[in-house]
């Protein structure tokens, strides 16, 4: 797909290209905190403040739609004790970031396994769904007990099955088709993945979609990753030359 051409206000009026879907690898949160001392639940805690910065001004960015990475199907190998503390968190953002998501035209989706989430999180993450369904500003995906290869696995046998139905002819079986079984079928591939805190892997985000993403690694924690730094790895995106194959 061709990123739009947009006039976003940050851009005063400039006309530049904007990444119409950006991904972004929040990571970093335990170093943020273990450099002040404190326990790595204030680091998940001032990373969660920074997302809703980060997704507040993605409108006026002119971006639609924006992935985040939350917690991946690797992270169950962290102790309980996080896993708790995390859990509570999440639970407690759904809980306070319902108006804020009203007030600002937000939709909210979970993509990811919810089989391992506790029954209240699960039911929550629904509600905030229902809630905001009709938001039209932006799409904030949130990829919650996800990984890259539990998807890809979870489209073959979809589309396993819908051969064995007779839905599907094996023939038909296309780059189109197999996209059409992902978790979230309707999003556009990310034209922008953003790893901050300095590690240079994908962890298993997004390998389907991933195929023709920009890719930006920077060194800053995800809780220090502010707004004007965002906007700076936008900026870069809108001067990097996209060829996709072609001369
Ligand atoms: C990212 O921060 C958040 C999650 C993976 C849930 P980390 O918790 O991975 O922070 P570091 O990498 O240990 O600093
Ligand atoms: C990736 O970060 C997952 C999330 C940010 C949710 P990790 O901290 O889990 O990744 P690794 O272990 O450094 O690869
Ligand atoms: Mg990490």
């Amino acid at each position: 797909m061709e990123p739009e051409i947009r006039a976003a206000s940050i851009f005063r009026g400039r006309v530049s290209v904007i990444p119409q879907h950006v991904a972004i690898v929040m990571d970093g949160n335990g170093r943020w905190a273990r450099k002040r001392g404190l326990p790595r639940l204030e680091g998940h805690r001032a990373g969660a403040e920074r997302l809703r910065e980060i997704v507040k001004c993605c409108p006026d960015h002119g971006i639609r739609f924006l992935t985040v990475f939350a917690f991946s199907t690797e992270n169950w190998k962290r102790g309980r004790h996080e896993i708790n503390r995390l859990t509570e968190l999440f639970q407690a953002y759904i809980d306070s970031e319902l108006e804020m998501l009203q007030d600002y035209g937000v939709r909210i989706r979970f993509i990811g396994s919810r089989r391992r989430l506790s029954h209240t999180l699960v039911a929550r993450m629904a509600m905030l769904e229902e809630a905001t369904a009709d938001n039209r500003s932006l799409l904030l995906t949130v990829a919650l007990n996800y990984g890259g290869r539990r998807e890809i696995a979870h489209i073959v046998r979809q589309v396993a099955e819908a051969v064995r139905n007779g839905e599907v002819n094996v023939d038909q079986i296309s780059e189109d088709l197999v996209s059409r079984y992902a978790y979230a079928p309707d999003l556009p591939d990310p034209d922008l993945i953003i790893r901050t805190s300095g590690e240079l892997r994908l962890s298993n985000f997004l390998l389907w979609q991933a195929a023709y993403a920009e890719l930006e690694f920077v060194d800053t924690l995800w809780p220090d990753f502010t707004v004007a730094e965002f906007t700076s790895v936008v900026e870069r995106f809108a001067r990097r030359s996209r060829r996709f194959g072609a001369l």
